[in-house]
């Protein structure tokens, strides 16, 4: 008998069924939503870069978090830092833009809700996929993913500078919703973060003795829990740091006013 091994060409080589798919529920439902809601979001996202009501002492885009171009007004730097000098011209949201977009865009999560929503590849289980050919992550550019880990260290500092913003916020508004809109944003930020693969893997996926590293096995279970509701908190955050910054934006605009805001 023939034997098929990982890379032979019978394995190597799609299911022949005529059929698109034989599943009769409403498989287009994910993919549809999806990429309407991703969509919606790099749309805002693209309009928030360019905006420039992105502070309003002492509240903080999210989106434009931190500043670090000349340019930003002093109150909205961190800790008065602002390492590109006046010949930087663009949007400081630029600078920081390439962090949480691509912790995101590489986040497994996301990877399954846009391959399906956006690439169609396949566009849900048991749904045969326009393309031809199927490699995988194997090779490039898809492979490139696997930078994902590196962009979660990315992703604790960018976590860590909302939370300080949020602080600053308290202590400026206590009692603005602006304040509590930004904790809250903040705090599912960082647990969105917490919750990666990457994150769960590095607490303790090395390890072959849990009891000889007590702390870190609580560390692992702890975020093994938030990782068993990373989906969740994927989506509740991107909805969280779109409706911070708008909100922020809104209020530096003038649309919504203080003391309330
Ligand atoms: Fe989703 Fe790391 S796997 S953020």
């Amino acid at each position: 008998m023939t034997q098929t091994t990982a890379d032979s060409p019978a394995r190597r080589q799609r299911a022949q069924i005529k059929e698109r798919t034989l599943r009769t529920d409403q498989w287009w439902r994910y993919p549809l939503i999806t990429f309407i809601i991703f969509t919606a979001f790099l749309v805002y996202a693209t309009w928030a870069i360019f905006d420039t009501d992105y502070f309003v002492s002492p509240y903080h885009a999210p989106f434009a978090s931190p500043c670090l171009a000349t340019s930003c007004p002093p109150e909205s730097r961190l800790f008065g830092f602002a390492p590109f000098g006046d010949w930087y011209t663009l949007p400081p949201g630029l600078l920081i833009l390439g962090l949480p977009a691509g912790f995101r865009f590489t986040c497994y999560y996301y990877r399954k809700a846009y391959y399906r929503g956006f690439w169609l590849s396949p566009p849900a289980c048991g749904v045969n996929e326009p393309h031809s050919k199927y490699t995988g992550e194997s090779r490039f550019p898809l492979i490139l993913q696997n930078v994902h880990r590196y962009f979660f260290y990315a992703a604790i500092v960018v976590g860590l500078v909302l939370a300080i913003d949020a602080v600053k916020a308290l202590i400026g508004n206590p009692t603005g919703l602006g304040t509590w809109i930004l904790i809250a944003n903040a705090v599912l930020i960082n647990l969105y973060t917490l919750s990666c693969h990457s994150c769960r893997h590095i607490t303790a996926g090395r390890l072959n003795h849990f009891s000889k590293h007590p702390v870190r096995y609580r560390a692992w279970g702890f975020v093994s829990k938030l990782n068993a509701k990373h989906q969740e908190l994927a989506l509740i955050s991107m909805f969280s740091v779109m409706g911070a910054d708008l909100y922020v934006r809104l209020v530096a605009k003038g649309i919504i006013n203080f003391p309330f805001a």
